[in-house]
């Protein structure tokens, strides 16, 4: 985007720019959900059918049971088609073809007394058939275009096997790679995730949610289950509110901003209260200050966990407690099922209200189109739905993109042809982990392993494998067999990292680092003398600090998906050049953890004092603060460089948006894509201010020798925060502003908002 230099057109431009990127710019404003899911029509269907029903229909509705043999928590639904016949469950998740959905659909419409027709969800998150990278890869690559269409693809193949509703995205931010959640979540960053949920959200449900290829998406975990303390799935999140807000809602905000029908409760407690029974959550927050006109399912089992987090003494009061909190739908825990009734009629849970829940389910059905049609979701000949070449075209892009070059010395990548290659370790030749973890309809035998993608790309006769390990176990004579190997090989690829169920739910780790039988397989290699990539599967951050001493070059692969063998190959021979950017911060140790890019400064950041003694301020004996790889980190084979930072408006008023830009130069010798990022510091707050701000990025793609201006627009919202009396805004006062390659970006400039 140029900018001419004349003052007044410039301001001139600005407004109008402002005004219509505000409008265009794909990014949310912050607007009222409550426009959305308002049809008049509809709501008059729903009081209709409502005034049709009994007590046990309705509460029905409130019910979701897991199809058989899907356990993706404690428990299993009981006998699901005599429920779905008497008109006692209304929705069903986990089914993976569209027989299943037919099966159950066609006794809703067929043999219940009102033939109404069931939803059908799924954890579609990273893909259905067609497998993507893990989430907190897919966010690596920062490219919004790919992300949209990972998300597409994703509806397209899950409508394809009859499904109309699938939990994701998943808006959790995290600060803790103990937790093995974090391979879900879009990583470290409000603003960054704000971005990717909300164009999730739009592709699920693209502009007509009857059309037979879109899905209802489902905002989770609300809220704030990445805080989980120590890392510890489930376990307690306590914070401000202010941080709450500042920092955890963001994403959720901007997913339902975005339309999202609908939202999952998290199972943690916040202030001491459940979510599933919070009240300030659910309804001030959620439904009165952003608007959320959609409904609200449980995450598996959580009202029934109101018991052991201790805040209800039996079923009976779990149940009040969750609709009283507006709770709309049970998952799995049977609770609203069994329970509901006695408290209608002991007059402690009002008709008027189990109406009014029962509504907001029944609404998405007709918005889906599932009264006029209960089999519209499965018509498609499945078989040719699903890995269609453009998908998997879409999941190799996805992978490529999303792959981060932490290190590169000595030149090791890209690998020259006719180089003899020796692939080794647990990952050189497996499906199933290239997948991940919330891979559950996708196939292990549709994937391409690293060994097979880098056998097309140089040829049989360059690429020879050792598996010589497991991840945490040795095969005889493996080490001995994957020395000789690499003895016989010009370079080594070492795939090191961690199997895929140790990510995921329920996989919190108390060590980030890799497996101590893989940095011992690293130690024996590197006495063949050969250039070493480790190519590490993982789908978390880890202490790297003794492999970034071992090897020459690091490559971060994640789990890559179904393609995951060409994508490797496209970059390691330089067919693509490595874009990805971390989106979450790679400490040095788990010691310091959390550690993240926008902290605060505190009263004794390192440096206050003038004296070389650096003793009393806020540091660590033998450590640095420093992580090992920050924040939007990512190397490339080419370098670039920033220079010119302007701010168009160094002195603005409340209000303006202030237009900071600045040119990047391809200064090597290959093309490449850069993601550009926009970082600001609001220097003195009515509260304390993060040292850094991710406040936009752009993904460009450049020639050797090439230079682009690129643009931000900085918005009155992008400044804006809680500020000491709670309320939403900006403030006067100056800001630095930088930009640069990762958030240690040096090009500097000021503006100040008068
Ligand atoms: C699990 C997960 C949630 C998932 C749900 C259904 O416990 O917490 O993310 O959507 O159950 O599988």
């Amino acid at each position: 985007m140029k900018c001419t230099h004349k003052t007044g057109i410039v301001l001139l431009w600005v407004f109008f720019v402002s005004h219509v990127f505000a409008q265009i710019s794909g990014f949310p404003a912050k607007g009222d959900a409550s426009k959305y899911y308002n049809d008049p029509v509809i709501k008059e269907k729903v009081e209709k059918l409502l005034s049709r029903m009994t007590l046990e229909e309705k509460i029905g509705q409130l019910t979701l049971f897991a199809a058989k043999g899907i356990i993706t928590g404690p428990g299993e639904s009981g006998n699901i088609e005599e429920f779905i016949r008497k008109g006692q469950c209304g929705n069903i998740f986990g089914t993976k073809t569209v027989e299943d959905v037919i099966r159950l659909q066609k006794i809703a419409v067929e043999e219940s007394r009102l033939k109404i027709p069931l939803l059908f969800g799924f954890d579609v998150i990273h893909g259905f058939k067609t497998i993507f990278p893990v989430n907190i890869g897919i966010s690596a690559s920062w490219d919004m275009e790919e992300i949209e269409r990972f998300a597409h693809v994703s509806a397209e193949e899950a409508s394809a096997a009859g499904l109309n509703w699938t939990f994701s995205p998943m808006c959790d931010i995290s600060r803790d790679p103990r937790w093995g959640r974090v391979s879900e979540g879009c990583g470290e960053d409000s603003y960054l995730a704000s971005h990717i949920t909300a164009a999730m959200v739009k592709a699920y449900q693209g502009n007509d949610l009857k059309a037979d290829n879109t899905i209802l998406a489902c905002v989770k975990h609300f809220i704030a289950y990445g805080a989980a303390e120590a890392g510890r799935d489930y376990n307690t999140v306590d914070m401000s509110e202010r941080v709450l807000r500042d920092i955890y809602l963001p994403p959720y905000r901007a997913a339902i901003d975005a339309g999202a029908a609908t939202v999952m409760t998290a199972f943690n407690e916040y202030d001491g209260i459940p979510v599933t029974a919070n009240r300030f959550l659910l309804k001030k927050i959620l439904r009165e200050e952003i608007g959320f006109n959609g409904f609200v399912v449980t995450d598996f089992t959580a009202i029934n966990e109101l018991i052991p987090h201790g805040i209800a003494g039996d079923s009976l009061q779990a149940a009040q407690l969750a609709i009283d909190a507006g709770v709309n739908v049970d998952m799995v825990g049977n609770v609203y099922l069994f329970y509901l009734k006695q408290l209608v009629n002991s007059g402690k849970v009002s008709m008027e209200t189990i109406d009014k829940l029962c509504g907001e389910v029944l609404k998405f059905k007709y918005y889906s189109g599932l009264f006029d049609d209960p089999f519209r979701y499965c018509k498609k000949q499945q078989s040719t739905c699903y890995y269609k070449d453009e998908y998997l075209e879409s999941a190799r892009n996805m992978a490529k993109k999303s792959m981060v070059l932490l290190q590169n010395n000595n030149g090791a990548l890209p690998i020259a042809k006719g180089q003899k290659i020796a692939l080794i370790g647990p990952f050189a030749d497996t499906t199933r982990e290239m997948l991940g973890s919330w891979a559950i309809a996708g196939e292990p035998s549709k994937t391409t392993t690293f060994f097979k993608g880098l056998q097309m790309r140089f040829g049989k006769e360059n690429v020879f494998m050792e598996q010589c390990c497991k991840p945490d176990a040795e095969i005889e004579n493996g080490f001995d067999k994957a020395l000789k190997l690499a003895e016989q090989s010009d370079v080594i690829l070492l795939t090191l990292g961690l199997p895929q169920s140790w990510s995921g739910e329920a996989a919190s780790l108390t060590s980030i680092r890799l497996p101590e039988l893989q940095t011992s397989l690293l130690r024996e290699i590197k006495k063949a003398g050969k250039p070493i990539v480790i190519l590490l599967v993982t789908a978390r951050p880890l202490d790297l600090s003794q492999e970034t001493e071992l090897a020459d070059a690091i490559l971060v692969t994640w789990n890559p998906g179904t393609k995951a063998g060409e994508a490797l190959a496209d970059v390691l021979s330089g067919d693509y050049n490595p874009s990805g950017k971390l989106t979450m911060t790679f400490p040095r140790n788990i010691g310091q953890i959390p550690v993240y890019y926008n902290h605060k400064n505190t009263g004794r950041p390192v440096g206050f004092q003038s004296s070389s003694n650096q003793k009393y301020t806020s540091c660590y004996l033998f450590t640095p603060n420093e992580p090992l790889f920050p924040f939007g980190y990512g190397l490339s084979y080419t370098t670039f460089e920033y220079s010119d930072i302007k701010v168009k408006n160094p002195v603005a008023e409340e209000g303006d948006t202030v237009v900071v830009s600045g040119y990047v130069k391809n200064t090597g010798k290959v093309a490449g894509e850069e993601v550009i990022q926009l970082y600001i510091r609001d220097l003195i707050g009515s509260v304390t201010r993060p040292v850094r701000e991710l406040k936009g990025f752009r993904k460009i793609f450049l020639q050797p020798g090439e230079s682009k201006e690129v643009t931000f627009l900085i918005t009155p919202d992008d400044l804006s925060f809680y500020r000491a009396d709670m309320t939403f805004g900006q403030e006067t006062g100056e800001y630095h502003v930088w930009i640069g390659g990762n958030s240690n970006a040096t090009l500097q400039s000021e503006f100040e908002i008068k």
